[in-house]
C-alpha cells in the first residue's frame, strides 16, 4: 500500500475511526464513502431514534395532550436543546428547517424588511448557490446592489477586495464558513468584526463547517448561521437556522398557516413567539428527533477528535492527490481548508472519473457542486470537478484506495 510521506495519522486514531465506521449500517462491506459533503451517512443511533419515533410515539407535536403527543413534543424539543448546546446558544434561537437552503432563504426573508433601494448586500464568489441566489433576488426586488467579493487563484478570499466593497451602505454580508468546492475557510472572525463595524447584518453559511468544527455563536458575533442537519449525521430533510433572538423576535415567517400563530381573527392574526413562528405546519418530526441523536453522536466523539483527525486526513488526501501526475487540485493548502478536496484528472470529464470510481466502490461527487460562478472564476475545465469529502469514519486506507483507482482511470483513458 502506498504511503505518502506526509501521513502523520496515528495508529490509535485510525483504530478510533474504524470503530466509528462500525456505527454506520450502510457501510456493510468495503465501500469507500467520500461524499459526506453532499450528505453524511447516518449512524445507528440516529436511525434508531427515527425508528423509535415512527414506531412507538408517532404523533404530531405541539398540538395534543395524550402521551404519544407529549412524548413526541418532548423529544422534538430535546433535539432543539441539543442543537442549542452544540452551538452554545439559547434554544429559542434554533429554528428547524428542511435543509440549509431553506434556512438561508428564511434568513433572507427575515432581513428583507431592512433592505432598501441603494443598499448593498455582499456575498463572495466562494458561495454555494444557496447563499448566492436568495441575496441576488433580494437585491433585484429591492433595487439594492448585489456585490461579490473575489478570491485569488488559490481560492483564498480576497480580504482587500472585501474591505474595498464593504461600504457604509452595506446592509448584509452573507459569507460561507467553508467552501464546498475549494474547502477554503475564510477568516470569519475578521469578516464579522469588519461587517459589524459598518453596521451590517452577518449571515454565515455553515453547511460545510459545522459538521467538522465547533462553533460558538456567542463569541462569533454573527446574526444568523445556517447549516444542514443531514450533513451532520442527521436524517435527510433536516436543517437549522440559528438566529439572534432580537432579530427573530422582529421577523416574519416564510410560510403562514398552522403552528406559527398565537391567535387568528377574521381580519388578522397574532404570530407565535420564535422559534415556533418559523416552523409553520407539521415539521419533519422523526427527522428532527434523529438530528437530536446526531448531535449526541457528534458530542460523543467530540469536536476535538473530529478536528484533529480530519485535519491530518485532509492533508493526506491533498498531498496524495497532488502526487498523482495529471491531477489538478483546486484550492488552498490543507491547513486553510475544511475536510474536502476538489480535483480533476486532466483530459477526463469529472463525471467519467466519478462513474469509474463508483465501479470500484468509491463514492465521490462530480459536477458544478452548485457553485458555478466559482468554477468559472478559477477556470476549472468543464466548469466542473470531482470532490472527495471526508468524515471522521474515513481512514488513510480509503484515500490510498482512491488514489489507486485514479491510476486505473488514467490507464483506462490513456492520460
Ligand atoms: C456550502 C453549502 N451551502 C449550502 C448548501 C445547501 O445545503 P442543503 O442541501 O442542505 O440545502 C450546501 C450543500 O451542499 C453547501 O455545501
Amino acid at each position: 500500500m502506498r504511503r505518502n510521506r506526509s501521513m502523520d495519522v496515528l495508529v490509535e486514531e485510525i483504530a478510533i475511526a474504524n470503530n466509528i465506521r462500525k456505527e454506520f449500517p450502510s457501510l456493510r462491506g468495503d465501500e469507500i464513502y467520500l461524499d459526506s459533503g453532499a450528505t453524511s451517512l447516518k449512524p445507528r443511533k440516529v436511525i434508531e431514534a427515527v425508528r423509535r419515533y415512527e414506531e412507538e410515539f408517532p404523533a404530531n407535536v405541539h398540538r395534543s395532550a395524550y402521551p404519544w403527543a407529549e412524548k413526541a413534543t418532548d423529544e422534538y424539543e430535546n433535539a432543539r436543546k441539543n442543537v442549542a448546546k452544540l452551538l452554545n446558544s439559547k434554544k429559542e434561537e434554533i429554528v428547524f428547517t428542511k435543509n440549509c437552503t431553506e434556512a438561508i432563504n428564511l434568513a433572507a426573508f427575515i432581513l428583507s424588511k431592512y433592505v432598501n433601494r441603494g443598499d448593498r448586500i455582499i456575498v463572495s464568489i466562494l458561495e454555494h448557490h444557496a447563499n448566492f441566489l436568495p441575496w441576488m433576488r433580494l437585491c433585484n426586488r429591492k433595487g439594492a446592489e448585489f456585490t461579490v467579493v473575489d478570491v485569488d487563484e488559490e481560492g483564498f478570499l480576497d480580504m482587500d477586495d472585501f474591505q474595498r466593497k464593504l461600504t457604509k451602505n452595506t446592509k448584509i454580508v452573507a459569507i460561507t464558513m467553508a467552501s464546498n468546492v475549494v474547502g477554503t475557510v475564510p477568516p470569519i472572525k475578521d469578516i464579522v468584526k469588519l461587517a459589524k463595524d459598518k453596521g451590517a447584518f452577518v449571515v454565515l453559511d455553515g453547511a460545510q463547517y459545522v459538521p467538522h468544527h465547533r462553533v460558538n455563536v456567542g463569541s462569533l458575533g454573527a446574526d444568523f448561521i445556517a447549516f444542514s442537519g443531514h450533513k451532520l449525521f442527521g436524517p435527510s430533510g433536516t436543517g437549522v437556522l440559528w438566529g439572534r433572538k432580537d432579530i427573530l423576535d422582529e421577523g416574519e415567517p416564510l410560510l403562514l398557516g398552522g403552528s406559527m400563530i398565537k391567535e387568528v381573527y377574521i381580519d388578522g392574526f397574532e404570530m407565535a413567539d420564535p422559534p415556533t413562528r418559523y416552523e409553520t405546519g407539521t415539521p419533519n418530526i422523526g427527522g428532527i428527533i434523529g438530528l437530536g441523536a446526531a448531535v449526541e453522536f457528534v458530542e460523543s466523539i467530540g469536536y476535538d477528535f473530529i478536528e484533529r483527525y480530519e485535519k491530518k486526513l485532509v492533508r493526506y488526501l491533498y498531498d496524495s492527490l497532488k502526487s498523482v501526475e495529471g491531477v489538478e487540485v483546486y484550492g488552498p493548502p490543507p491547513e486553510h481548508r475544511t475536510s474536502l478536496v476538489a480535483f480533476n484528472i486532466r483530459g477526463v470529464h469529472p463525471h467519467d472519473v466519478a462513474w469509474y470510481l463508483g465501479l470500484e466502490g468509491i463514492m465521490v461527487r462530480s459536477g458544478g457542486h452548485c457553485a458555478h460562478p466559482l468554477h468559472r472564476r478559477l477556470s476549472i475545465p468543464f466548469n466542473q470537478s470531482v470532490r472527495a469529502s471526508l468524515s471522521v469514519f474515513n481512514t488513510p486506507e480509503d484515500i490510498d484506495r482512491l488514489i489507486d483507482a485514479l491510476y486505473k482511470v488514467k490507464r483506462s483513458f490513456k492520460v
